[in-house]
């Protein structure tokens, strides 16, 4: 992505946008995407329609995002195109109206360990603050099953049951239906399985830890009983990625029996204020994913001096898990601990009290214990 105001004034910083969204995000995860985003890279015509828009809602996964959610199929550039065409007054609005705010379940699963320990070491239940929280599906991560895979054996653990450990054969694990998600019995969908693929010294929990209260601030939170928000929810997952909208929808049925409180406003200003409703007998834990870098250097420091002040004044745990570019600390230097670039690259820091911990797939796939 090009630093800010690259894009403004002229096309060149939004075809490079595109180009390299088709070349390094895309391939791998969406075929479709790279090859839709190559082509508009090389089209000046829309560039220029699209650099009628500000400069943060030019980014291709928004406007990628819109069209599918107006209806756009998997299909060869030209009937894309042409879909645009005929739609662009729609596309437009929905990129004016709407954000990137993809709200990827499977990020529980890297965070999983680190509730786990802190909930043992506190001796207690568990109060969650997610900062930036989208709908609020990574409020529940005691509602989940998980699957953590180190190449030799499979951990799942389930609500309401102590961890198993199997061969990677899966020999004794309950069937599973097509989708590779365990089946229902009808009526409400089974909650999901996130798969996690492990390495190093992962401190798995026995048992998933007691949540007892949980809350969540957004500048615009998605409410998962709103067809609009769940629908636009399943268009920022990329086409291909099927597993990742059947996953979706079963966290959405999770949190439509009890939504979580989420309070609309900016994470500086709700963030006090959210926390003096925590309950005292809970550990309170502030925890974030993929939220920093939209958020400005003034405003990350603010929030760190206000994690700092929650730790001094009830003991509250940060568990922040951001893309390497955003992990920025009090003295302005980045913490990447020593490393071979390529562990991190395109892959997120999990810090636990300002500690690197791990290193995690952005959509919660591994977790790689420091
Ligand atoms: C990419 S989404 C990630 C959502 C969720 N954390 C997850 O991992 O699935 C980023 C979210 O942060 C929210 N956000 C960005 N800046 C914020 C701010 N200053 N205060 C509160 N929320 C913010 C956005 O509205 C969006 O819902």
């Amino acid at each position: 992505m090009p630093a800010a105001g690259s894009g403004t004034g002229t096309g060149t910083g939004t075809a490079e946008w595109y180009r390299h969204f088709g070349t390094v995000d895309a391939p791998g995860s969406s075929p479709c995407y790279a090859d839709w985003s190559l082509h508009i890279a090389d089209d000046p015509e829309l560039i220029a329609r699209i650099d009628q828009w500000p400069y943060n809602k030019r980014q291709p996964l928004l406007m990628l995002a819109a069209a599918r959610f107006l209806g756009v199929r998997v299909s060869p550039y030209p009937e894309f195109r042409r879909f645009l065409d005929e739609h662009w007054a729609e596309v437009s609005r929905t990129v004016m109206s709407r954000a990137t705010q993809t709200n990827e379940v499977g990020r529980c699963a890297t965070l999983l360990p680190s509730l786990g320990a802190i909930a043992a070491a506190e001796g207690r239940p568990l109060a969650l603050i997610e900062v930036g929280a989208s709908a609020g599906l990574a409020l529940f991560p005691d509602r989940y099953s998980y699957e953590f895979d180190d190449g030799v054996t499979v951990t799942r653990l389930s609500p309401g049951g102590s961890g198993e450990r199997r061969g990677r054969d899966g020999s004794g694990a309950p069937p599973l239906g097509s989708d590779g998600l365990p089946d229902g019995s009808g009526g409400l969908p089974e909650p999901p399985v996130l798969p996690c693929r492990t390495a190093g010294p992962v401190p798995l929990p026995d048992a998933l830890p007691e949540v007892v209260w949980r809350a969540g601030i957004d500048l615009n939170p998605l409410d998962v009983r709103n067809p609009d928000d769940v629908a636009w929810l399943e268009a920022l997952i990329w086409p291909e990625q099927e597993f990742r909208r059947e996953r979706l929808r079963r966290a959405i049925a999770v949190a439509r029996e009890h939504p979580p409180l989420l309070v609309a406003g900016d994470l500086n200003e709700q963030l006090l204020s959210l926390a003096g409703q925590a309950p005292a007998d809970a550990a309170l834990v502030v925890f974030h994913s993929a939220v920093m870098g939209y958020v400005s250097a003034d405003g990350r420091a603010r929030f760190r001096a206000a994690m700092q002040g929650l730790a001094h004044d009830c003991g509250c745990h940060w568990l922040s898990n951001e893309g390497e570019t955003v992990i920025i600390q009090e003295d302005g230097s980045a913490v990447l601990p020593e490393m071979n670039p390529s562990r991190i690259r395109g892959n997120f820091l999990l810090q636990h009290n300002g500690q690197p911990v791990a290193i995690t797939g952005p959509h919660g796939q591994s977790l790689d214990w420091l």
